[in-house]
């Protein structure tokens, strides 16, 4: 999967893109990820890629044309399934929004900036607008690089134990249930009996009984 990010600003993108896990998914090659300064797809002098708004609000725009000409330019290189903008007012982003996305091939995710893009890039650019929850922040490359850590940790291969993605909170309307490790006592602390037990059956059994009592009290909303 290749996922193309375009922003303004590259480094609030590329420390937690290159690091640990989707870090390792890259070295792989099972995901490349490319980010994109909007700024190199400017004409001006100053490499401007925002100017104010038509009919005098506040604040300032971005520009159709340093997007259409960086989206273009990479859709004559390859095709894209989807071209993604990410946006308070978008699509809610879930889990089984990353299932479906983790199997697509190459994506282009704009990384948006509230009430300052022109309207023209969302209404002939972009096939997607996804929002990561019900709060504001100051730009969509936080969101981006949440889309990318979610759909690539899916990708066959990433997470070295394929199981343990598809045990994930979520992944069976269920949130997962709680996991322990040595020492079996700490400060009087103890670990469940039952996981010291041995017997499987009996523990997968807790384990279930667990994550629908977590999800009953925790997120109830989940079972309906
Ligand atoms: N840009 C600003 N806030 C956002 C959010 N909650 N989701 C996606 N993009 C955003």
């Amino acid at each position: 999967m290749r996922i193309d990010i375009l922003t303004v600003l590259p480094e609030m993108v590329e420390g937690p893109l290159n690091c640990s896990i989707l870090a390792r998914a890259q070295r792989k090659g099972l995901a490349e990820i490319v980010v994109h300064n909007l700024r190199d797809y400017t004409t001006n002098k100053h490499r401007k890629v925002d100017d104010y708004p038509f009919g005098g609000e506040a604040g300032m725009v971005m520009q159709v044309e340093p997007i259409d000409r960086a989206i273009s330019a990479l859709k004559e290189q390859r095709d894209y399934d989807e071209v993604i903008f990410t946006t308070p007012d978008g699509e809610m982003f879930d889990q089984p929004m990353a299932n479906s996305m983790s199997l697509l091939n190459n994506v282009i995710i704009l990384c948006g900036h509230y009430k300052g893009i022109d309207y023209r890039i969302r209404e002939h650019l972009i096939t997607k607008e996804i929002s990561i929850g019900d709060y504001v922040l100051t730009g969509g490359e936080i969101p981006a690089v949440v889309i990318a850590d979610a759909i690539v940790r899916l990708i066959p291969g990433v997470i070295g134990d394929e199981q343990s993605a598809l045990s994930d909170s979520f992944q069976d309307n269920l949130l997962a249930p709680p996991v322990y490790s040595r020492p079996a006592e700490y400060k009087g602390w103890r670990v469940p009996d039952i996981l010291l037990s041995g017997h499987q059956a009996r523990i997968d059994e807790w384990r279930y009984e667990q994550a629908l009592e977590r999800t009953r009290r925790l997120r109830p909303d989940l079972l309906e």
